[in-house]
């Protein structure tokens, strides 16, 4: 039985301030949540500060991306030790926002991938097709494409380490949500197409659904029988919110 994930994509927002207060909400509500795991992925300056807000509770830490190499010159990037050292289970590599706004290839992000499932870091691999590509009948080949990426260098093994998140881009932070129908047809797509490599991982990997998810369309897309949870942005960012979306799964 695959557990129900609800992870926190905060991108970049927040403050110090605003950090703690939403850490002190999740944390008063999370007795509430009976049936998901929850997760946050705050900036990296605040990973260390969230990691000790979290203290004892069940909460899940993760870093909004990890270096493809382990350590040296490169500027600007997060080592995989390092984020085990922030206390980081999860990393999510691959948003649509690193692929389009910073150029980062399917390559690229399956070297991130490889990094991550090596230093014992849960990847939380993104995937999704952008409006033109769904408006020319391409999503699954996109999908497909992106997962090839990975599986192509590093096996179906790897996929069984990871968590997958089926993010349309179109729906990213654009209020139009995927329904509950166009989700649940891309997961099973997913799970099909890992299938037919290994019915062990495709059984047991958790899909989540990211875009534009919220506490009024959570309960119907967490229902299908292929979504696994949510990587939820905006709504990650108020307490009541993402606590919400972890009492409707
Ligand atoms: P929104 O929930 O703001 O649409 O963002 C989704 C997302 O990109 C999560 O990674």
């Amino acid at each position: 039985m695959r557990r129900t994930l609800i992870a926190g994509n905060w991108k970049m927002n927040g403050s110090l301030q605003s950090i703690t207060e939403l850490m002190d909400g999740i944390k008063a509500g999370l007795n509430e949540v009976d049936n998901a795991d929850m997760a946050v992925c705050p900036p990296a300056v605040y990973l260390m500060k969230v990691k000790g807000l979290i203290g004892e509770a069940n909460i899940g830490l993760g870093s909004q991306n990890i270096c493809d190499q382990a350590s040296g010159a490169y500027t600007g990037e997060l080592g995989p030790s390092m984020l085990k050292e922030a206390g980081c289970k999860y990393a999510i590599i691959g948003h649509s926002e690193r692929r389009s706004l910073y150029g980062e290839s399917d390559e690229l992000v399956a070297k991130r991938h490889a990094m991550a499932v090596e230093s014992g870091i849960t990847p939380i691999l993104c995937i999704g097709e952008t409006l033109e590509e769904r408006e020319s009948g391409v999503t699954e080949a996109v999908v497909a494409r992106q997962l090839d990426a990975v599986i192509d260098t590093q096996g179906i093994e790897a996929i069984g380490k990871c968590v997958i998140a089926y993010e349309p881009v179109w729906a990213i932070g654009t209020g139009k949500t995927a329904t509950p129908e166009q989700a649940q047809a891309v997961h099973a797509f997913i799970r099909a197409k890992l299938s037919a490599l290994s019915t062990h991982i495709a059984d047991n990997v958790q899909i989540l659904y990211g875009g534009s998810m919220n506490a009024a369309n959570a309960k119907d897309l967490l229902s299908q029988p292929d979504i696994d949870g949510g990587l939820i942005g905006g709504a990650s960012l108020k307490a009541e919110d993402f606590l919400a979306i972890g009492k409707s799964a």
